[in-house]
């Protein structure tokens, strides 16, 4: 070969080496180094895990600085602009002459720093982290681990440093467009045993039951993954200043996250490869969540997720609940009392020990841990010598009994659930639980306890067989005074639910009229019943109770008693003149055709309306309400569940103006078989297409109805009452007059006005109908509430079809 063709050759592979090394991004900034949003610079960690760089999540515009995984671009891990995004892509991430991380915007303001300075480089190590380092030691000045966002990386801990008072815990984004902390965080507990527990907003809302050396004990399912994802807990015991939770990866294993969505759902993902998608690690049924809500069953009541008969809740044994009627409405609050007392002599107990196998153990909160308490028979010791000890747990189970630990419970058990562990908790209950005759110095003490239990049962039973009986042999208790609402095929009473105890609660009491019981009137009922106890949301109306008596053929609904009853007061109030649409009177223009079935628009809804003065939502409220509806509504279709017969009418309020979505009559589940006949309409809310001679039946009529819904709200007038009601809309839209749309009582804007702007063009989104398919024409109820949550996120341009003419009513 001759010289120069070997020079070229050389030259051939330097070229080669370092296109690239132009080419594959560097995981490292040096000092003085940068990344321009504009020029698409990224890092790159080593081994290709992880890419640092700006985006843009979901729809928003905006520009932050993130963390995500490169095979999921859209899975951002970490933010560092979290509230401060950047307008656009002028943004620039610098390791600045002062060895500082900064994020500085077009004009060069500092938006984000890291708070150290005299690093030598940052690098982006291939488990995500993201690292400031001092000079070539290993130590880390700065690193990304310690400021989480709202996911845990194998590798990242939660916790607390009691000495700096550092805590590292995960926030949720506000929406799945806004990276801003939002609603939900999840934090380690380290009062009593440490726990992990998920907060919404100061409300404790799950825990994940103390560590027992292994794993969470609420979490058992941990276990079948701790060979490929350790879990790890530290500063236990000694005199720690730090107690931290983290796990870690085995090499080769799958990457893997945990995450707090913006809706409160914490999930273990992995990534498949196969599939390209996160999947969940294990999925619980639907019933086991049930237990999961924090204390749902109140104090000394016991979750079990297999009694869906009796709501899932019971009470420890030994305890009944504290107020009957109230848990056969399925409030459990309330929780459980004791049966027979405890007694204490000369400072000690003289119960015994019950074991209920098999628990998440109870909030321990309060409790007394000695982590140094060698065995289980020490427990035991401990907690008789100690009158106030109501209860005792190993606090380790991995030694089988030996070096157990120890905690106690002294002033309550809360949020106790049956498991499948092999978590024991001991109960003290009297010795007479146990057929043992109650040791007392004061046998007549007993006596009275006895008889005035015995009085207190037989007046409770006297009391609820009275209320049963009341209702189906004496109709006359319903009588017409307490009617509060007449509907085609049902009267609404308001009534109270006494027990023999103080409480007495407001119930709206929906009863079908005998004369109109046909066997699909039968039917719906049952359909109702069925869907809505299993359905429970803050803004869903609440079934309490149901009775069907074939024999007296008396069938009834018990409501939840609201009491700012429906929307219709507030949002029409004395401008109503449509306000008494009488379904009896459609009934007759349309034989044929069904109608609201019970006729609940008719429950809370009118009764005195005409008179009362009106007390109207402020602007915020309203927005709030419309919010509500929303989340309501979304959460129907995430049940598969369609409403069908949305309007201000069937949405109730409650004392702090939250919205309930009411009369699940209509309500359908949503199965591919639509043959069922049933068609709802009430002129003005229904869809055109299901209006029409197709009846096409989707999730997408209800997002119709909630856009009418929506614009009544900010309108302030019904549809009904103006023939061109949404042309009316549209015309001020295209005019960019939407002031002129806001309803007069809300008074004065200022800077609400972009807020409004963006409900309305929610709204007419909403009610789109292009003659396109519905799913093209309306966004899905989930979007729609992303949009509503979000604030800045970029929205569609609603256009309207002028051909189309208003579906009005009667036509
Ligand atoms: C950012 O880095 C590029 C090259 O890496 C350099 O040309 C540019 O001047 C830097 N900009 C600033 C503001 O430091
Ligand atoms: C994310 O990945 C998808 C598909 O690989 C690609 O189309 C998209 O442009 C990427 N987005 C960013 C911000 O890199
Ligand atoms: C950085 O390293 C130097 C020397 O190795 C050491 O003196 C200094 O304390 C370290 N700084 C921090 C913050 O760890
Ligand atoms: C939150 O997690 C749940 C469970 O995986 C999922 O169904 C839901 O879509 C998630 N929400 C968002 C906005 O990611
Ligand atoms: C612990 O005690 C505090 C203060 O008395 C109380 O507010 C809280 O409800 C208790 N927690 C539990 C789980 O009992
Ligand atoms: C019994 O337990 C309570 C609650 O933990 C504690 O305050 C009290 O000091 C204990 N009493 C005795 C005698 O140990
Ligand atoms: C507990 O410790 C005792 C004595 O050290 C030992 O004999 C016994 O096997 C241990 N039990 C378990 C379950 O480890």
């Amino acid at each position: 070969m001759r010289p120069t063709s070997q020079l070229l050759l050389l030259l051939f592979l330097a070229c080669i080496l370092l296109l690239s090394i132009q080419t594959s991004a560097a995981d490292k900034l040096e000092k003085g180094q940068n990344l321009t949003d504009s020029n698409g610079d990224t890092l790159v960690s080593a081994g290709g895990s992880f890419t640092l760089g700006f985006f843009s999540p979901g729809v928003s515009t905006k520009r932050y600085l993130g963390i995500w995984f490169s095979v999921s671009n859209d899975t951002v891990y970490w933010v560092a602009n979290r509230d401060d995004p950047l307008g656009d892509t002028s943004g620039m991430f610098v390791f600045n002459d002062a060895a500082t991380l900064v994020l500085l915007d077009g004009s060069r303001r500092t938006v984000w720093s890291s708070d150290f300075s005299s690093g030598s480089a940052a690098q982006l190590l291939d488990s995500g982290n993201l690292v400031v380092r001092n000079g070539s030691s290993d130590a880390y000045l700065w690193q990304s681990f310690d400021h989480p966002s709202d996911t845990l990386l194998p590798g990242m801990k939660l916790g607390k440093n009691f000495w700096t008072k550092t805590e590292w815990q995960l926030t949720s984004w506000r929406s799945a467009d806004d990276p801003s902390p939002g609603d939900y965080g999840r934090t380690l507990e380290t009062k009593g045993l440490p726990e992990l527990v998920l907060w919404r907003g100061n409300v404790k809302t799950y825990r994940t039951g103390p560590w027992n050396g292994l794993y969470f004990n609420g979490v058992p399912e941990a276990s079948t993954y701790t060979n490929m994802y350790p879990l790890h807990m530290t500063g236990l015991t000694g005199r720690s200043t730090e107690i931290t939770y983290g796990y870690t990866a085995v090499p080769g294993a799958p990457l893997t996250r945990v995450v707090v969505n913006h809706t409160g759902v914490v999930e273990p993902l992995v990534w498949n490869t196969d599939t390209g998608a996160w999947i969940s690690f294990f999925s619980r049924g639907a019933r086991d969540v049930t237990c999961e809500a924090y204390g749902k069953c109140g104090a000394s009541g016991l979750c079990n997720p297999e009694a869906a008969l009796s709501g899932f809740c019971g009470c420890l044994p030994g305890f009944s609940s504290v107020s009957a009627s109230a848990w056969q409405m399925k409030q459990y609050a309330g929780g459980c009392q004791r049966d027979a007392v405890l007694e204490c002599r000369g400072g000690k107990t003289t119960g015994r020990f019950k074991v209920v196998s098999g628990v998440k153990l109870p909030d321990t909160q309060n409790a007394t841990v000695d982590i140094d308490v060698a065995t289980l028979e020490e427990c035991e010791a401990r907690c008789y010598a100690n009158c106030s000890c109501l209860a005792y747990a190993a606090a380790d189970t991995r030694g089988g009994g030996n070096r157990s630990g120890y905690v106690m419970w002294a002033d309550a058990i809360v949020d106790l659930r049956l498991i499948d562990n092999k978590q024991d908790l001991y109960l003290r209950l009297s010795k007479s639980e146990f057929g043992e005759p109650s040791v007392s110095k004061f046998p007549t003490r007993i006596v009275i306890i006895g008889v005035s239990v015995s009085v207190i049962i037989i007046v409770v039973l006297l009391a609820f067989f009275f209320f049963i009986w009341r209702r189906s042999h004496n109709p006359g208790g319903f009588s017409d005074r307490n009617i509060i609402g007449k509907g085609g095929f049902s009267n609404v009473y308001k009534g109270k639910l006494r027990d023999g105890t103080d409480l007495a609660v407001d119930v709206a009491v929906k009863r079908l009229k005998r004369t109109r019981l046909t066997d699909k009137g039968r039917e719906d009922f049952l359909r109702e019943v069925e869907v809505m106890s299993t359905l429970t949301h803050v803004n869903l109306a609440e079934l309490l109770y149901y009775c069907q008596d074939q024999e007296e053929d008396e069938w009834i609904l018990v409501y939840e008693w609201m009491e700012k009853k429906s929307l219709n007061r507030y949002i029409f109030g004395t401008h109503c003149n449509a306000c008494r649409v009488n379904l009896s009177l459609y009934a007759h223009m349309y034989p044929k055709l069904f109608i609201s079935v019970f006729g609940l628009t008719h429950l809370f809804g009118n009764a005195g309306e005409q008179n009362m003065p009106r007390s109207s939502p402020n602007w915020a409220q309203r927005l709030e309400i419309i919010r509500g509806v929303a989340v309501g509504v979304e959460f129907l279709h995430s049940k598969q569940v369609i409403h069908r017969d949305l309007k201000p009418g069937n949405i109730l309020l409650d004392d702090s103006w939250n919205p309930k979505i009411a009369d699940f009559a209509t309500a359908k589940l949503f199965i591919a078989d639509q043959t069922d006949p049933t068609v709802v309409l009430t002129p003005g809310y229904v869809a055109p297409e299901y209006a029409g001679a197709e009846r096409t039946l989707t999730y997408k009529c209800d997002v119709y109805s909630f856009g009418v819904v929506l614009l009544e709200i900010v309108i302030g007038k019904r549809r009904t009452s103006m023939p061109t009601f949404l042309l009316h809309a549209w015309e001020l839209w295209n005019r960019r007059d939407i002031e002129e749309l806001l309803d007069q009582e809300v008074g004065e804007l200022g800077e609400l006005l972009s807020a409004l702007a963006r409900c309305i063009q929610i709204g007419l989104l909403c009610v789109q109908n292009l003659h396109r398919s519905p799913e093209e024409d309306r966004p899905a109820m989930s979007e729609v509430v992303a949009m509503l949550t979000s604030s800045d996120s970029q929205l569609r341009m609603p256009s309207y079809d002028n051909q189309e003419s208003e579906y009005c009513m009667g036509k």
